[in-house]
């Protein structure tokens, strides 16, 4: 009876839970953007944060890439810092300058005036595209949801935007360490429901972004982040897989191995194998090429793809991805001759 076959899962869920697949899946961050013309087109019409906000044009952000790539996954087209909007603190995408924040968050003072996000009614838009995707994605191919990492939301909350040296950031989490834990703490309980709630709506998988936590020590790292990233891993529910990814964490990587997920990201700052080894072989991996690599026609990137396939070793648990995400200036036959290459180097025959 047909209703005996298990359903196959997709390649990439499988390689999030290290079983074989038959090529190595790859997707890649920011596989939505303004690198491919019909994304621009769109953006001709809408805002960004009105695109984020209108489940139908989001929607079909996010199916773009899966459709004219041959990606192994969507990627939910959001922000991370859809999140904060609603704290008040004036969230705004500014032509050319990315995300600004008019009010930022500075002392003790803020942070206690601040209310938990009522994510329900606040981000229910999100919801809604997760629903719409889910529905009209093909058979294969999972929905990865997503949020930043508490330390990462937190960065640009108290910087207003972003930064090279974190210095307001770090100079809260030194001298007022009882205010840093209240607005990490109340971050993490925002990003639970919000995680849970795409994953009720259908997202498969999701990923944590953590894109500057490179910029801490071991010691702050430990002490005052990986508890709350550790908090947001473990509320996640529906067994669903959680890749865990930051860049600059070569130094880090035993440490974000120990806050969690299913699946860590590699940057390109490291030899892929190498950054297995720091995390440990009982855990995935994502990564790891250079996003500028794209720049260069396809038979100059090839040996890095190369390279990084072969450092995988024909492993089971490698999700091929960039070390960080695409860069508008990329041109979009590169990335289509990328993910041909890696379907066609890892194809097990
Ligand atoms: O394809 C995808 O990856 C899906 C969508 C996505 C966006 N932002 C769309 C976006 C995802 C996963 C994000 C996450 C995000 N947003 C991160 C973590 C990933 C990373 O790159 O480290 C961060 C740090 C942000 C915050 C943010 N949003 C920045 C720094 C910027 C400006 C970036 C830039 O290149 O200008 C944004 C804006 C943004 N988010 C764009 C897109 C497509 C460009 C906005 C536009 O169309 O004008």
């Amino acid at each position: 009876m047909l209703s005996d076959v298990p359903p196959v899962e997709p390649p990439l869920l499988r390689a999030a839970r290290r079983q074989p697949t038959p090529f190595t899946p790859v997707w890649l961050m920011r596989q939505a953007g303004r690198y491919l013309p019909e994304y621009r087109a769109l953006r001709a019409r809408h805002a960004f944060l009105d695109l984020c906000k209108t489940p139908a044009a989001a929607a079909e952000v996010t199916l773009q890439p899966v459709e004219r790539l041959g990606v192994d996954a969507a990627i939910l087209f959001a922000d991370i810092l859809l999140i904060v909007e609603p704290l008040g603190v004036g969230l705004e995408f500014a032509k050319g300058e990315g995300p600004m924040i008019h009010r930022p968050i500075r002392d003790a003072g803020d942070v206690a005036r601040l209310a938990p996000v009522e994510v329900e009614s606040a981000l229910g838009f999100v919801f809604e595209t997760v629903r719409l995707v889910a529905r009209a994605l093909p058979a294969g191919v999972p929905l990865i949801g997503f949020a930043g990492a508490p330390f990462t939301v937190a960065s640009y909350l108290i910087e207003g935007g972003p930064s090279r040296d974190f210095i307001a950031t770090k100079r809260l989490m030194h001298e007022a360490p009882e205010a840093w834990d209240r607005l990490m703490e109340l971050l993490v309980r925002a990003t639970a429901v919000y995680l849970n709630g795409q994953i009720e709506a259908g997202a498969q998988a999701v990923q944590l972004f953590d894109s500057w936590v490179g910029a801490l020590s071991p010691d702050d790292y430990r002490a005052r982040v990986l508890p709350h990233t550790r908090a947001v891993i473990e509320a996640v529910r529906g067994g669903v897989p959680v890749i865990h990814f930051g860049t600059g964490t070569a130094g880090l990587l035993p440490l974000v191995r120990e806050a969690g997920g299913d699946v860590i990201g590699l940057d390109w700052r490291i030899d892929l194998d190498a950054g297995w080894r720091a995390v440990g072989d009982d855990v995935a991996v994502q990564g790891n090429l250079d996003p500028v690599a794209l720049l260069s026609p396809p038979a100059r990137f090839e040996p890095a793809v190369r390279d990084i396939v072969r450092r995988a070793g024909g492993r089971p648990g490698h999700i091929f991805n960039l070390g960080h995400g695409i860069l508008q200036q990329t041109p979009v036959e590169h990335v289509k001759a990328l993910v041909d290459m890696v379907h066609e180097l890892s194809a097990r025959r």
